[in-house]
């Protein structure tokens, strides 16, 4: 249909008072990113330990983020998710964040990485390192984002060493930083292009901005556009769930097809800026680093900036209670409860979900058509995404949990339609009675119900950190990337 009859058909049906329903996704159609190319005057010094006796307060704190060493496992709290992302790594292996001092460990050790034994192997590309290390912006300031990306992730792997650290939020060889002021910088080109599609241009933003864009390095919904697999976010339309959702239809962007349902999924990633900017302190100016990262004052009387990101009720009296009148308990309570009513409507969704891609697995085996298939699974698309955005983001029962309920609300919404047209493609091909779903109270149940054989990516997990990743790092080593072994 060309764009004139398409918009004349939308016209009338919006004139009829009809909903305009999208058709099935259409082909993938990449938006052709830029590409900035090597830049040899842009000099990143990504080693965070250089920093230690210069500024020795900002590097302990920093350091101190190794205190949280909890590793939570999604898969086991939730073995339903290993349904909602069956086909996707996801499903294999998904922890709940911890200290930035680990994130190059835990992306090693995760088995969404895989288990690559050689340079040019898979599965992953180098997007995957890209919200890991400050070794990132120095690279491709070092290739290009051409030479950055389009490469496996295993490439990098001697590369990409230095955890989430100074660099990533500073310029760390102006002038400016050598005597101790912030020279605030984002040094990922990509970023910096997604901050000016929304008005938020680094350079011209005034400091609140420009603190909280940090955290918009990586704290972020995106995704690995065209054939370079470039780390992109869909902000075109705005940052809410519906513009970003609007984005990836229209492009036509599918990150896996479901292995139960076979519908078309979207992958959320953390869109915890996203969140936080459309929620009540995001709204009144209150930013990440006033609750996150707030000004404390050390045993000599000097105010700095305690670098130990982690959570904000640990230091409350310099975070929340700079602001509100109410005891830390009365806080924590109403973060909890608001945690615990998101968390009731969340799973209810994830619930419906659940049902609704095993009833799309018994339409396809009683011989649904694709065309008959195709609202319904568009359906479990919308609802899924809105599900994850909500799940996959963190902290947004305090960021914006106000947000977070309409989007499970409208999550609901789609999950109703999915279910509802899935009914009438059963009872079409004769079945009338309810669908019986499998045994999903565990992980290993789960991954049985969907065909994961977990134990065979464990073993060769268990390979490659023994062999690769020890390699790995004498390379970095040698190279100058990481401090001599001791
Ligand atoms: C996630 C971002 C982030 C990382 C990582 C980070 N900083 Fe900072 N840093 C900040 C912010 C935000 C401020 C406060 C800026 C302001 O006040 O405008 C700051 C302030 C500073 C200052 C200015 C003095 C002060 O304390 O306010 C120094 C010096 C500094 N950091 C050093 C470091 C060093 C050294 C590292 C690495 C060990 C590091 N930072 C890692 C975000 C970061
Ligand atoms: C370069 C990418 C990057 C930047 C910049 C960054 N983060 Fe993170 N953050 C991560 C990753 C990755 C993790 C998960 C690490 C892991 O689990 O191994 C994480 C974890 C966290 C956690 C969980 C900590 C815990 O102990 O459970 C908080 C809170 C957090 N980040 C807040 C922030 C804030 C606030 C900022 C901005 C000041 C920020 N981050 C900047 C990538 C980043
Ligand atoms: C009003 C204060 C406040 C602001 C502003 C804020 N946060 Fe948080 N954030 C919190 C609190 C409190 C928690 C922990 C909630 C809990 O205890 O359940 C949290 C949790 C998190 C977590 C999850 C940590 C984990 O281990 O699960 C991340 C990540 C995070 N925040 C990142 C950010 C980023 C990025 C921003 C800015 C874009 C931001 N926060 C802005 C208060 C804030
Ligand atoms: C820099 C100031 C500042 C800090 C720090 C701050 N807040 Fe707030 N908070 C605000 C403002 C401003 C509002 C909006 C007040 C209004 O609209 O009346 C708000 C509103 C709230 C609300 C009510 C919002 C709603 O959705 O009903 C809660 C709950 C809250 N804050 C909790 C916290 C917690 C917990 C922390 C610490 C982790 C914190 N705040 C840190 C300024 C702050």
């Amino acid at each position: 249909m060309n764009a004139f009859k398409k918009s004349l058909l939308i016209a009338i049906s919006v004139a009829l008072g009809l909903s305009v329903v999208p058709s099935a996704i259409a082909e993938y159609k990449p938006i052709a990113q830029p590409v900035e190319p090597a830049n040899p005057n842009l000099k990143i010094e990504s080693r965070n330990d250089l920093f230690k006796s210069q500024f020795p307060k900002q590097y302990e704190s920093w350091a101190n983020t190794a205190q949280s060493t909890d590793l939570d496992s999604v898969n086991y709290e939730d073995p339903r998710v290993v349904v909602l992302w069956a086909g996707y790594a996801f499903a294999k292996d998904y922890n709940k964040p911890r200290g930035h001092f680990y994130a190059v460990t835990d992306v090693r050790n995760i088995l969404r990485t895989g288990s690559p034994m050689t340079p040019d192997a898979g599965p992953m590309p180098m997007a995957c390192w890209a919200c890991k290390s400050p070794d990132v912006p120095r690279l491709i300031a070092e290739r290009g984002e051409a030479g950055y990306f389009g490469a496996t992730w295993a490439s990098g792997g001697a590369e990409v060493v230095n955890p989430i650290g100074c660099a990533d939020c500073h310029d760390t060889t102006s002038k400016d930083f050598a005597e101790g002021k912030p020279a605030l910088r984002i040094a990922r080109p990509y970023v910096l292009r997604a901050l000016e599609k929304i008005d938020h241009k680094f350079e011209t933003s005034d400091k609140t901005d420009q603190r909280a864009a940090l955290c918009a390095n990586c704290h972020v919904e995106y995704y690995f556009a065209g054939d370079l697999k470039q780390v992109t976010f869909p902000w075109d339309n705005g940052v809410t769930v519906d513009a970003m959702e609007k984005y990836y239809d229209d492009i036509g962007f599918v990150d896996w097809t479901h292995a139960v349902s076979k519908a078309p999924m979207l992958k959320a990633q953390h869109p915890d800026y996203e969140t936080w900017m459309l929620g009540v302190h995001g709204k009144n100016g209150v930013t990440c680093i006033d609750c996150h990262m707030p000004k404390v004052q050390a045993a000599d009387g000097r105010v700095y900036t305690d670098h130990q990101i982690g959570n904000p009720f640990n230091a409350f009296e310099h975070t929340c209670a700079n602001c509100h009148d109410q005891s830390k308990e009365k806080l924590k309570e109403i973060v909890k409860s608001r945690k615990a009513e998101i968390k009731d409507v969340m799973l209810r969704l994830e619930d419906q979900l659940v049902a609704a891609h095993f009833e799309a697995k018994a339409a396809w085996e009683a011989g649904a058509t694709k065309e008959e298939m195709k609202d319904a699974l568009q359906s479990i698309r919308h609802a899924q995404w809105r599900w994850d955005y909500s799940a996959a983001g963190h902290g947004g029962h305090i960021h914006a949990p106000d947000v977070l309920l309409k989007v499970l609300g409208t999550g609901l919404d789609r999950a109703a339609d999915a279910r509802t047209q899935l009914v009438r493609v059963l009872a079409k091909h004769g079945i009338t009675e309810p669908i019986v779903l499998p045994n999903i109270s565990t992980p290993e149940d789960a991954w049985k119900a969907t065909g994961v054989d977990i134990e065979k990516d464990r073993k060769a997990k268990a390979e490659f950190l023994k062999t690769v990743v020890p390699q790995w790092d004498k390379e970095a080593r040698e190279k100058g990337l990481l401090p001599a072994e001791k």
